[in-house]
């Protein structure tokens, strides 16, 4: 066994790290405009040249925007997900099991709401529209249609990515706006029961699988992970759009071209590539097939 993974633990951590949405932004909380949003890492606006440093720094926001959007799209296929493995197995003796993905559900509402109460100070500060890929509904449809085992192994993937982006990208760094460094590193809190018990549903999920049925269900995986790469490709358009409405249009087309292309990979790193090469993610499906693990290694550096 590659973990010590318990429903008790895990439900008494959940409980200990619970915080309230008022906790972490007021119903009347600003965020500050003169600071970044996003953590460089993730947001990867330093090396566009073409861009004017304040031109930058827009685009962060931006970028910060389509974060609390992206995230707030994906907890709505999450919660339905987590609510339909707890109830398929309901009546279940194992009182603690049925608590903690409980729980789980709940906090990915919590974490819904947060989310838009971010996204409302942002509408309000930042003063003009942000397009979106969407909607959730569509997506949460499509990623719904595929096999449970496709489906919590992207979900498993996401939650360890959350961890990743406070862990590698926010921790230290100290020029971020502070309301929203405070809700990545809040969002890792729980998020970190989460990954957990995405790694238990996984292997309630892969039991008894023959490697034929394995692989079947890594290829719904990285048909989910494709049709999200179209959506970043999407997302990248969109941001420019957006920044282009707040700076003026980019005066050559080429610019344009090469910053969509730059920006594309931003994204591909931001929700797929962190996630991919994400060791507890790797352990997890490695302890399933070592050979579905060489396929997603084959397909990681594609999202770095
Ligand atoms: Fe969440
Ligand atoms: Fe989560």
């Amino acid at each position: 066994m590659f973990h010590d993974f318990q429903y008790p633990t895990i439900l008494a951590a959940s409980n200990r790290a619970a915080w309230q949405i008022d906790d972490v932004i007021g119903p009347d909380a600003t965020l500050d405009f003169s600071k970044p949003f996003m953590p460089e890492n993730l947001a990867r606006t330093d090396r566009l040249y073409m861009l004017s440093a304040k031109e930058r720094l827009t685009l962060n926001h931006i970028r910060a925007h389509e974060y609390l959007s992206l995230f707030g799209l994906v907890e709505e296929f999450i919660l339905p997900f987590v609510l339909d493995h707890v109830r398929a197995d309901l009546p279940d003796n194992d009182d603690v099991r049925v608590r903690a993905l409980l729980q789980f559900a709940a906090e990915e509402a919590k974490h819904i709401q947060l989310f838009r109460r971010f996204h409302q100070a942002f509408t309000q500060g930042f003063g003009s529209d942000c397009s979106m890929i969407g909607p959730p509904e569509a997506v949460a449809e499509f990623v719904l249609g595929n096999d449970p085992l496709s489906i919590a192994l992207f979900v498993l993937m996401i939650e360890w990515m959350t961890q990743s982006h406070y862990v590698d990208s926010v921790r230290g760094e100290t020029e971020l706006d502070p309301l929203f460094a405070n809700l990545l590193r809040c969002h890792w809190i729980e998020e970190s029961q989460h990954a957990k018990l995405d790694t238990l549903m996984v292997e309630a999920l892969a039991a008894g699988k023959t490697e034929a049925e394995l692989h079947q269900a890594v290829d719904g995986f990285m048909a989910i992970v494709g049709f999200f790469d179209l959506g970043c490709r999407q997302q990248a358009k969109f941001n420019l759009d957006a920044l282009e409405a707040k700076i003026g249009p980019r005066p050559s087309e080429a610019d344009r071209l090469e910053l969509i292309e730059l920006q594309h990979q931003a994204l591909r790193w931001t929700y797929l590539g962190s996630g991919l090469v994400h060791k507890e993610f790797r352990k997890a499906l490695g302890a399933l097939s070592l050979n579905q693990l060489a396929r997603i290694d084959e397909l990681a550096p594609k999202f770095s």
